[in-house]
């Protein structure tokens, strides 16, 4: 089984990707950089684009099919445009992204907002695998991102329909709907007969599960997904636990003394990318957010841990917490 680190808006920027593979890369089989926007005029956002250069990256500069570019598009030709631009950076594949539930995405028809209607859907990736070739024969990959349907898991029958009609690299598979947002259990039963589904209307691609996997003993979820699928994308599980794709190949669990360090890298890392330590200390309680599931018996330290206002407050709570 491989395993993906999922694209995270604002979370999974290249401080992270890079730390995170400087310390558990051996375990990751791809990254993804969270979405970068296709917009209406073909420009990129600064900051988006700034994310995407591999000179940010330069462990995967040898490496460049180890990170895919994800884009969000609503449409074929912002889509094409900003595949070229990827290919141009040295990318060897591009993801769509088709499950984003924010109502600001939705309602501009990208994300899973492209879910809703099918006959737009299969003519935007007509009209991009018409002009865009492989990466074999000098074009760029792509995959895709979908959740099951928008409002209900019975419309994952048309559009696994559709994506198998399409030579696309992998089909990842966020096993909601869009009206689920994040929350609830997921879809596993769904998840199956989508699947199965592509398979039968001749979809080749290898598929990616994605859906709350939290703990590398969550063996009944393993157990259903494991040969249906070629890979699983992690993203609030290794949020919460870095090492958790070493762990579900059966490696070493997460020890406090490297998730401490670990920390510690991200700090120093965000630090080069966001001026000002406040800044900093907002980014990575964003991280301490996921971190703090897995460590409900630290409430107390945790507390400190979101009072912290200087770098120094930051790193006396953060101390405090591992020495208990
Ligand atoms: C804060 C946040 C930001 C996200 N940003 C993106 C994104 O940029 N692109 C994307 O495809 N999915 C994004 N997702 C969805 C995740 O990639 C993933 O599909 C979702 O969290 C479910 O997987 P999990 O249960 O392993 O967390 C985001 C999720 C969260 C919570």
């Amino acid at each position: 089984m491989k395993y993906y680190f999922a694209p995270m808006e604002g979370i999974t920027l290249y401080p992270l990707r890079n730390i995170h593979n400087s310390m558990f890369g051996d375990s990751i089989d791809r990254y993804y950089t969270p979405f970068i926007t296709a917009t209406h005029n073909f420009h990129f956002k600064k900051r988006e684009k700034r994310d995407a250069l591999f000179e940010n990256s330069p462990a995967f500069e040898n490496d460049k099919g180890r990170i895919c570019a994800q884009i969000m598009a609503g449409r074929p030709d912002t889509f094409l445009w900003a595949a070229v631009e990827m290919k141009k950076l040295g990318y060897e594949e591009v993801n769509l992204n088709l499950g984003c539930p924010a109502p600001t995405v939705v309602n501009r028809h990208k994300g899973a907002g492209l879910l809703l209607d099918t006959d737009y859907l299969d003519g935007m990736l007509k009209e991009i695998f018409d002009k865009l070739p492989p990466f074999s024969e000098g074009g760029i990959d792509v995959s895709l991102k979908t959740r099951l349907g928008f409002y209900d898991e019975d419309e994952a029958e048309k559009l696994m329909a559709i994506y198998a009609g399409y030579p696309i690299k992998e089909l990842i598979i966020h096993s909601r709907v869009r009206e689920d947002y994040y929350k609830g259990s997921p879809r596993i039963d769904a998840f199956c007969r989508a699947v199965q589904v592509y398979r039968e209307n001749g979809g080749k691609a290898p598929v990616c599960y994605n859906g709350n996997v939290f703990r590398a003993d969550d063996k009944e979820l393993m157990g259903r997904i494991e040969g249906i699928c070629d890979a699983v994308m992690l993203g609030r599980g290794i949020m919460e636990n870095p090492a958790l794709a070493r762990e579900l190949k059966g490696g070493e669990p997460l020890n406090d003394a490297e998730l401490k360090e670990y920390l510690e890298k991200l700090y120093y890392g965000f630090a080069e990318y966001i001026p000002e330590d406040r800044n900093v200390i907002f980014k990575m309680l964003e991280h301490w957010a996921f971190l703090a599931a897995r460590y409900p018996d630290r409430e107390k330290e945790l507390k400190a841990i979101r009072k912290s206002r200087s770098k120094g407050e930051y790193f006396a709570a953060v101390n405090n917490f591992f020495s208990k």
